[in-house]
This record gives structure tokens, sequence and C-alpha cells, in this order.
């Protein structure tokens, strides 16, 4: 009786390990991705890793809530790598409880230490620096943030939303540089200094540089790109050709770091695959992989060394601030406060 107790038991745990392996070796085939990201950036992307290790990835393009969704679907979520954009975005993420810390020597070697969670919990995978659009034939050659403040530029500043996430995104890393007091002086500032209302999104300050309602203003990077490489003769390449870049620098910060917002992935809680997904986001920062990020949509890579678009190059190399985003992902509220209280927007 005992042997039969003792064996029955031993079957069952051989019989799992069995269906264990089974569903391992199935698994191993494929990856399911959750994203907000465009199809048409992403998508070479994955078929290049595809192609590179026969993982299939599944991929779930989400315009928005894709917190609520994994979060609604649980212990039983299919979500393994979860790719958004916005450090504010991706911190959501983390305390929204949905995802999960790794250890990975590539990602952290890859990966500076401030584009990443200390815990492993999210992972830069692309930079996107705002930097100053000027006039460009103006002598403006070097610029501070705090600059945009000044009293010289009045009626020359052009900006979109301050509760933009691009936008309270800086005014956070501001926050984190200088503190809160100073951070409402030069939003003050700014806003004394705008050509016209903060609204519309960062390629209208292009356009309106060309139009002649402001002669600087702050936007990303990447949208110059877009425009410089866009068809001669349409607006997009008209706005692009009218400007160029200074990436701004905090005033008194010795590194002369530019602000950076990223997108980046974190690996779910409950990924059923979860050695795959790893492999992805490992994949995602490669050589290649990075190659096709800074050449499909001018982001700056988050890797070192990749090979750039003649126009982002055109830029200079970025220093990117040394301070970690997830220090200036905390001040994201006091930020938008702050946007309220001066009436930024009114
Ligand atoms: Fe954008």
């Amino acid at each position: 009786m005992r042997h039969t107790r003792s064996f029955m038991p031993a079957l069952r745990a051989l019989a799992l390990a069995g269906l264990a392996a089974v569903s391992t070796a199935a698994a191993a085939s494929e990856v399911n991705l959750y994203t907000t990201r465009e199809p048409g950036l992403i998508q070479p992307i994955l078929d290049e890793f595809k192609k590179d290790t026969g993982v299939t990835v599944n991929t779930v393009f989400v315009k928005d809530g894709l917190l609520e969704r994994v979060r609604a679907e649980g212990d039983k979520s299919p979500a393994d790598l979860l790719m958004v954009v916005d450090i504010g975005n991706l911190i959501d993420l983390v305390q929204g409880g949905i995802t999960q810390p790794l250890k990975s020597d590539t990602l952290n070697s890859v990966i500076p230490a401030n584009l990443r969670d200390p815990a492993g919990q999210w992972y830069a995978l692309s930079l996107r620096d705002r930097v100053a659009y000027v006039a460009k034939e103006l002598d403006i050659n070097t610029l501070t943030y705090e600059d945009f403040a000044d009293p010289k530029y009045k009626g020359k500043v052009c900006i979109r939303s301050g509760q933009h996430p691009y936008n309270t995104g800086l005014i956070a890393a501001m926050i984190a540089h200088n503190g809160e007091e100073a951070t409402e002086n030069w939003l003050r500032g700014v806003k004394a200094n705008l050509g016209r209302k903060a609204a519309g999104g960062d390629r209208d300050v292009a356009r309106d540089i060309l139009g002649g309602i402001c002669d600087l203003g702050i936007a990303n990077a990447y949208y110059v790109g877009r425009m410089k490489n866009a068809e001669p003769g349409t607006d997009n390449h008209k706005w692009g050709e009218a400007i160029k870049v200074v990436r701004p620098t905090f005033a008194n910060d010795k590194s002369k770091g530019t602000h950076v917002n990223v997108s980046g992935a974190a690996v779910a809680k409950h990924a059923p695959n979860k050695a795959q997904a790893v492999q992805l986001l490992e994949y995602l920062v490669s050589d290649k992989a990075q190659n096709m990020y800074a050449n499909a949509n001018y982001e700056y890579p988050v890797r070192a060394g990749v090979k750039l678009d003649p126009v982002v190059a055109s830029f200079g190399p970025l220093v990117v601030d040394p301070l970690p985003l997830a220090e200036i992902a905390k001040h994201r509220q006091q930020a938008s406060k702050l946007v309220d209280k001066v009436g930024f927007d009114q």
C-alpha cells in the first residue's frame, strides 16, 4: 500500500512534467507583444526577429487602455511583453502591478542605468530628445532650457500644451534640477514669451517659425528627421528646412545633458512565454534592431555606436541628462499642477 501510494503521485508528477515539456515546446516558438506603438514602425523589426530566431511575435496593437486591458485579463493574460511610449506610461504599468522584474546582463550592459528601472521592471529602447527648433538664419547655436524664459525672446517662443506628456516630462526634469519654485517662475517666463497659445503639435513649432510667428520653440528631435526627410515640395519638408536643431541643456547641469523621454518595454507579470519575452527585449537593443529604430522613426538609439540617419547625425552626438528617468518621473504630477497654476495653456 505504502508503495502504491508513493508511486501514484510520482506517476502524476511524471505526467505533469511531460505536459509542461509539451507546452514549453509549443510556447518556445511564439511571444505575445502588446504595444501602443505604430505597426509601421515596429513590424519590420518584429519580422527580422522572426527571421533571426524562428520565434513568432503575435502583436496586439492597442491604441489606449493597455494597462486596463492587461489588468482585466488578470493571471490568464496572454501578454508577454508590454511596449509603450513615454516614461509616465512605463511607470504606470509598474505601479499598476502588471510587470515583473528582470535580471539581464545584456540589457544592463547596453542600456545606461539612468534609462532603465533600478529594479529591472522597465527598460528604455529608444530616446526622444526634447530640443530647440530655431529659425535657421538666426545666430543662436547654444541654449539652455532656462533661456526660453529670457525676456529677450518675448513674443518669439512656440510650444505645444504644457499638459502634453512630452512637456510634463520636461517640466518634471526642470523641477528635479532646479526645484519647484524656480520651475514655476520659469513657466511664467516661458508663458510671457509665447508668440501664440501653447497648443497644436510639435511640428507646428517648425510651421510657425516658417510662418514668422516665432523664432524658436521646444519640440522632439525625431520630427525633424521626418520633416527634413519628407518629399521636397511638401509642407513637412518646407517646415523642416526652415529650422535648425539646438540641443538645450540645464543651466546648472555640468554634464550638459539634454532632456530625453523614451519608448520602452516591460515583461508582463504573468507572461506565459517569459523566456521569449526576454529574448525579444534583448533583440530590440541589438545593433540591428537599434539601427532600424534609428532609421525608421529617427528616434535616437539607446545603444551606443549605432549608425544614425544623416539628418539626426547632423544634430551631433546626443548627451543625455544624467538624472535617472525614474527620478524625473516622480515630479510629473507636480509638473502638471504647475502648468495649471500658471495658466500656461490659457
Ligand atoms: Fe510624437
